[in-house]
C-alpha cells in the first residue's frame, strides 16, 4: 500500500553505470513536506540516488514513483517541469551567464523577469547587488545562493540538494541551510545529501544512511546519529578486508 502522503517512492531500485551496480535494492518512501537527509561515506551511492529520483540515471531494476505515479524512465526535463528541482554537486549555475540571466532561465518564460528577480533578491539581497555579474565570478557561497534561488523561483514540489556545503565555510553553510528551511516551510519536500550529519542535524526531520548502495539506517536524526560512526566504520572494514 502506498501511504497517502507519499510524494517520492523507490521500490527495489537497482542502478549503476555501464554494468557496475551502485544502488543495490533501495526501498524508500518520502512523504510530502519532509526534509530527508541522505548520509553516507564517499562512493556510497548518494549522488546516484538523487540522480535516479531526478530521472538522470535509469534504474536497471525496480521503480520510481512521483506523487503515486510510476515515473521510471521518464525524461528528466519532464520531471523537472512536473516539480523536481535538482541542485547538483558542485554548484548548478551557468558560469557564463549573469546572476539575473541564471534566474530567468530557472523560472521559465511564463513569469515576469521583475517578479522572479524580486523574489530571489528578497531572500538573497547580496545577489541583488551582483545582478549583472557573471555567475562564474561569484564566491562559492554566492554561487550556491544562485543555485538555491533557482529553487525559489521555479516553485518546485521537491528540492534535491547534493552537498550544498562542499568547500564552503561553516558559517556560510549554516546561512544557506537557513534558506533551505525557509523553502521547506513553504511546503517543499527536501532531500538533502550530506556526508556529515552535524551539517544538517538541525534541519532534517529524518535521516537515512546509504552504505555500499543500501540503506542501512533510517530514522529520526537523533536516533541514527549515534549509530552512524560504527556503520561507516564497518563499511570501510568490509572494503579493506
Ligand atoms: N557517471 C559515472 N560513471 C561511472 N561510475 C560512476 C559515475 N558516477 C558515479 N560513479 C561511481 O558510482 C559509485 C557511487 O558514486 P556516487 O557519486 O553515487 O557516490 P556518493 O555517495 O555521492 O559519493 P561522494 O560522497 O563522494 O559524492 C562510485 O564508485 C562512483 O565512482
Ligand atoms: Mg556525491
Amino acid at each position: 500500500m502506498i501511504p497517502l502522503d507519499s510524494l517520492i517512492e523507490l521500490r527495489g531500485v537497482h542502478a549503476g553505470y555501464e554494468g557496475v551496480e551502485v544502488l543495490r535494492g533501495i526501498d524508500l518512501v518520502v512523504p510530502a513536506g519532509q526534509v530527508l537527509a541522505v548520509l553516507g561515506p564517499n562512493g556510497a551511492g548518494k549522488t546516484t540516488l538523487l540522480s535516479v529520483i531526478a530521472g538522470l540515471v535509469r534504474p536497471t531494476r525496480g521503480d520510481v514513483l512521483f506523487g503515486g505515479r510510476r515515473v521510471t524512465g521518464v525524461d528528466p526535463v519532464a520531471l523537472a517541469r512536473a516539480g523536481l528541482c535538482l541542485i547538483p554537486e558542485g554548484r548548478g549555475v551557468f558560469a557564463n551567464l549573469t546572476v539575473a540571466e541564471n534566474l530567468w532561465l530557472a523560472a521559465g518564460s511564463d513569469r515576469s523577469r521583475e517578479v522572479v528577480e524580486s523574489r530571489a533578491f528578497e531572500v538573497f539581497p547580496r545577489l541583488g547587488e551582483r545582478r549583472d555579474q557573471l555567475a562564474g565570478s561569484l564566491s562559492g557561497g554566492e554561487q550556491q545562493m544562485v543555485a538555491l534561488s533557482r529553487a525559489l523561483v521555479s516553485d518546485p514540489a521537491v528540492l534535491l540538494l547534493d552537498e550544498l556545503s562542499m568547500g564552503l565555510a561553516p558559517m556560510v553553510v549554516d546561512d544557506l541551510y537557513r534558506r533551505v528551511v525557509d523553502i521547506a516551510r513553504m511546503g517543499v519536500t527536501v532531500v538533502v545529501v550530506e556526508q556529515f550529519v552535524r551539517t544538517i542535524s538541525h534541519i532534517a526531520d529524518r535521516g537515512i544512511a546509504v552504505i555500499s548502495g543500501r540503506i542501512v539506517l533510517d530514522g529520526r536524526i537523533e536516533e541514527i546519529s549515534p549509530q552512524l560512526h560504527s556503520a561507516y566504520f564497518s563499511s570501510s572494514e568490509e572494503v579493506s578486508t
